[in-house]
């Protein structure tokens, strides 16, 4: 796998920036996974202040490991770099190929952010590390996130059944795949 050794790790994407988390970002981390409206939509349940500190611990262990096994990255405005308004995830895994995860809080939202953000990521994986096939997968309910990825030229591949545990329940997800050749999608 491509190693780009850079640290602190940052991609710029416009009015917005994607850097690796710090030290530090405890609230920021916490303001978006500690958020039920947000957390609804992913894979595991609302977590506290500490369980975010453990989760943000984590991240930065992991971005000092060679080879990198993610980019879990924070997403900003340029104009404000410590205002965390979201975050992109990339988890390598497989020959050439990454598990794409994102969100952002609500007040950030419906405003392109996502995509914005989400074509840079996608750009840096293809361009950049060279992977040759992305994965999403989206609970089937997830209207918003759904939409996002088939606008960046995903195509749906299938259901994966009770796929994970998250607010009491299991849930199914949609798998998306995105090759590299797909990208950039003509809009
Ligand atoms: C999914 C999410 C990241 C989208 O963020 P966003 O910044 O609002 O999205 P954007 O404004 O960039 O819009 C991207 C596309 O999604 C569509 N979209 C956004 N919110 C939508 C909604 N609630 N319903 C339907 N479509 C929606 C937009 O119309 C746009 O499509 P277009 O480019 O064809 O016009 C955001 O809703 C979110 O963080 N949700 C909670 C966490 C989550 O679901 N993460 C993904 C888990 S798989």
């Amino acid at each position: 796998m491509t190693e780009l050794a850079s640290r602190p790790f940052k991609l710029d994407a416009g009015a917005l920036v994607l850097r690796d988390f710090e030290e530090g970002d405890t609230d920021g981390v916490h303001a978006i996974v500690g958020d039920e409206r947000v957390t609804h939509w992913l894979s595991f349940d609302s977590r506290s202040r500490e369980e975010a500190q453990a989760m943000l611990d984590g991240i930065l262990d992991r971005q000092n490991c060679s080879p990198r096994p993610e980019y879990y990255l924070a997403i900003t405005e340029s104009a404000s770099p410590e205002v965390i308004i979201g975050f992109a995830r990339l988890g390598l895994g497989g020959v050439k190929a990454a598990d794409l995860g994102y969100a952002l809080r609500p007040e950030w939202q419906h405003r392109g952010h996502a995509r914005t953000a989400v074509s840079r990521m996608i750009e840096f994986a293809f361009n950049d590390l060279r992977l040759h096939r992305l994965t999403a997968n989206i609970g089937p309910a997830n209207t918003a996130s759904m939409r996002l990825v088939e606008s960046l030229g995903f195509q749906r591949e299938g259901t994966i059944r009770d796929h994970v545990h998250t607010n009491g329940a299991w849930r199914d997800s949609v798998s998306f795949s995105l090759l590299e050749g797909e990208w950039p999608v003509s809009r």
